[in-house]
């Protein structure tokens, strides 16, 4: 067995974050007006997160020079923001939710059916970002080989990518299994709508304008005629790319100070789809499809795979 992650609620997680998912649920009061961005880590939530907090009406504008508090965050936090995941009294980064500015908008890896009822039961929305399983869990590959213990600055023990591949394709990997995951919050915005939105990171590569269109439609503030031959969208498109993120002071030498440090940098890789043929041998691809095709196919959602394995 994994010494570092186990089974809660039907939820992989790690230990810390078991104890914090206890006192979301117990504590965490949703507003009708609250964002929620989730998804599996490592599916573009950083970007997400860029995109949402720019197309907020209280962010959105063209920033003139560097002033847009998108660029301006501290150096601690990699775009200003709340994660649901870190709820906990005794964390250091604790910060009262109830004193965040509105509309909030937070973070969340937790899967849609463990959310605070409070979220359930209030009018706030909820944007998922959904990426390819194969690249997800290359990007989680390399950045779970870059988190480091903060009490001993020690790495923890890695895992081979074989090792690590074993364990995602039987789901052991925090907040997954990943079908769970993104089937929770797929069969949700089927269901509800104007709730959940559902978005692809591939189809948010493909054509960012028309989902961030739709992203604004969905949070009940679209843009306005004038704001889009203002060119705000080119804008927000603009500061929230690969490259300017990752070129950011607080991203290239902030760090989130945790039980484990994790530095900003590595939340800014590549950037790319189809990177996961560099490194899957023809068995990974053929197990990990054979997953896909089974726990997918159980659902409306079926063989999803075949749109996954096409490599850009
Ligand atoms: P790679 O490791 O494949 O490069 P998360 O934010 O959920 O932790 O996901 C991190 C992944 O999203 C990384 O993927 C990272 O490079 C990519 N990413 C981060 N910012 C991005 C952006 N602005 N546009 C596109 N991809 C981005």
């Amino acid at each position: 067995t994994d010494p570092y992650i186990y089974l809660f609620q039907h939820i992989w997680c790690r230990q810390p974050h078991i104890k914090a998912i206890i006192s979301f649920q117990k504590h965490f009061q949703a507003k009708h007006d609250d964002i929620i961005i989730a998804s599996l880590p490592k599916a573009g939530t950083t970007w997400l997160k860029a995109l949402a907090f720019a197309t907020a009406k209280r962010h959105r504008f063209i920033p003139s020079q560097n002033d847009h508090p998108l660029l301006n965050s501290n150096s601690h936090t990699l775009v200003p923001f709340f994660e649901l995941t870190i709820y906990s009294d005794n964390n250091p980064n604790y910060v009262d939710p109830s004193t965040l500015p509105e509309p909030r908008i937070f973070g969340t890896h937790i899967p849609f059916p463990s959310l605070s009822n409070s979220i359930h039961n209030s009018n706030c929305k909820i944007i998922y970002i959904c990426r390819n399983p194969f690249d997800t869990f290359i990007s989680f590959w390399h950045f779970s080989n870059n988190m480091i213990l903060s009490q001993s600055s020690q790495s923890l023990p890695t895992l081979t990518l074989e090792e690590a591949f074993e364990r995602y394709s039987e789901g052991k990997h925090p907040f997954g299994p990943f079908w769970s995951n993104i089937l929770g919050y797929w069969k949700a915005s089927q269901d509800k709508p104007s709730k959940v939105l559902f978005l692809k990171y591939e189809e948010l590569k493909a054509d960012t304008k028309f989902e961030l269109k739709r992203m604004a439609q969905f949070l009940d503030c679209p843009f306005t005629q004038e704001e889009e031959s203002g060119g705000i969208i080119d804008s927000i498109i603009e500061l929230c790319s690969f490259g300017k993120m990752k070129e950011l002071e607080v991203n290239k030498s902030g760090k989130i100070p945790d039980r484990r440090i994790i530095e900003n940098k590595h939340f800014f890789r590549k950037g790319e789809i189809g990177d996961w043929i560099n490194y899957f041998s023809p068995e990974m691809t053929e197990k990990l499809s054979k997953v896909i095709e089974e726990k997918f196919d159980q659902s409306a959602w079926s063989h999803p795979e075949e749109e996954w394995l096409k490599v850009n």
